[in-house]
């Protein structure tokens, strides 16, 4: 079997995987050239970089300096294709957006909320708009506000179902039906809906598939069902160029299968995370004290937020993971060991070619 390509645009990755991005600071330079190294497209997080103590002066400032510069590392790393992620929650998302454009990336993936004005803010034709959703009728609403609006149409979209890691599209009772939002249910339905905006515009929406895609397997039932790629998460944060602490992947490597959780985030939107210390804690004492010099999220209310989710998250970065939240997909548990990109890649194209 010849290994499909992944067109976005005018971009065409040699292989059809995307490393979805992982925020605070899961998914960085490293990680993302190396996956675009491979052939693949990799994302850079937007969110939770730079200096912390500078951070809390200046966010604005240092939040985007720290994206100019972690995108000038990867470009330094790679000539491949690079995205960067940005969830729709963010207070600093314009900036952080148009620096990106500015440092010359061509990958807009934008999740956690819907991007209606993203073709406003981002005219250039040339850079790619990568909305990400959980449902048919998500993808219809942008392609109809955009096409109405903007005469546009996205550049390709991915489709996140409810087994994936970090915050999810899905509300808490959906969540409890998971079988009912599989990517093989949800997928001819966004198939479906994207069709008349095809043919009208005359060119392909590529639909990535990301969510509990595990193996080489999983990739050639994606593409067998009509998905253009898949993006995978959670087998990137076991790599040795991810560069999250030895702490956070001991956590994947030691996490059981009942060990990955649902849980209630401060963005406003159901998470999957490993049932740690730092859960248990806050299942006990309800509420951890906050201090917030960042104002990072829009939705992020102090006097009702359960926890500060961005120093949870740096706390697992940094390693002391016993107060800090570790997020990963749902098929965590099933990682056993720590490879190069290069051999995680390896083996998922042989396995999609054997499949
Ligand atoms: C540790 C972790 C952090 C994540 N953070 C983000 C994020 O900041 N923004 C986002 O759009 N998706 C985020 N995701 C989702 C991934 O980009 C990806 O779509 C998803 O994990 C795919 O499912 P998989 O982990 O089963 O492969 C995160 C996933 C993980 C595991």
């Amino acid at each position: 079997m010849k290994i499909p390509k992944l067109q976005i645009g005018s971009l065409s990755a040699s292989i059809p995987i995307v490393q979805g991005g992982m925020g605070v600071r899961v998914s960085l330079a490293p990680l993302a050239a190396a996956v675009a190294n491979q052939g693949g497209i990799g994302t850079i997080s937007s969110i939770g970089l730079g200096d912390i103590k500078a951070s809390a002066d200046e966010y604005v400032r240092t939040a985007k300096e720290a994206l100019a510069n972690e995108i000038r590392k990867a470009k330094s790393l790679t000539d491949g294709h690079l995205a960067i992620n940005f969830m729709g929650v963010l207070s600093n998302i314009n900036d952080l957006i148009k620096i990106s454009v500015k440092e010359g990336i061509k990958i807009i993936a934008f999740g956690a909320g819907l991007p209606t004005k993203l073709p406003a803010l981002v005219p250039d034709p040339s850079v790619n708009l990568v909305p990400i959703v959980s449902c048919a009728r998500a993808a219809g609403l942008i392609l109809r506000t955009w096409d109405r609006r903007y005469n546009r149409i996205t550049d390709a979209l991915i489709l996140e179902g409810p087994l994936a890691g970090g915050h999810l599209g899905f509300s808490a009772e959906q969540l409890e039906h998971i079988e009912d939002f599989s990517l093989e249910k949800l997928l001819p339905e966004v198939l479906e809906v994207i069709k008349p905006y095809e043919d009208k515009y005359g060119k392909k929406i590529p639909v990535i598939t990301a969510g509990g895609i595990y193996d080489g397997k999983d990739i050639a039932r994606m593409l067998s069902l009509g998905a253009s790629g898949v993006q995978m998460g959670t087998r990137f944060v076991c790599t040795e160029e991810c560069n999250v602490s030895q702490q956070f992947k001991q956590a994947y490597l030691d996490a059981r299968e009942e060990d990955i959780v649902i849980i209630k985030s401060p963005v406003g939107m159901p998470g999957r995370a490993i049932h740690n210390k730092f859960l248990k804690d806050l299942e006990v004492k309800g509420k951890l004290k906050i201090t917030c010099p960042y104002r990072c999220l829009t939705v992020c209310k102090i006097e009702t937020a359960k926890y500060c989710i961005a120093l949870a998250l740096l706390n697992s970065y940094f390693g002391d993971v016993d107060n800090g939240l570790i997020f990963c997909g749902q098929n965590a548990h099933r990682v056993d060991k720590i490879v190069t990109v290069k051999e995680l890649i390896d083996e998922l194209l042989s396995e999609l070619k054997e499949a």
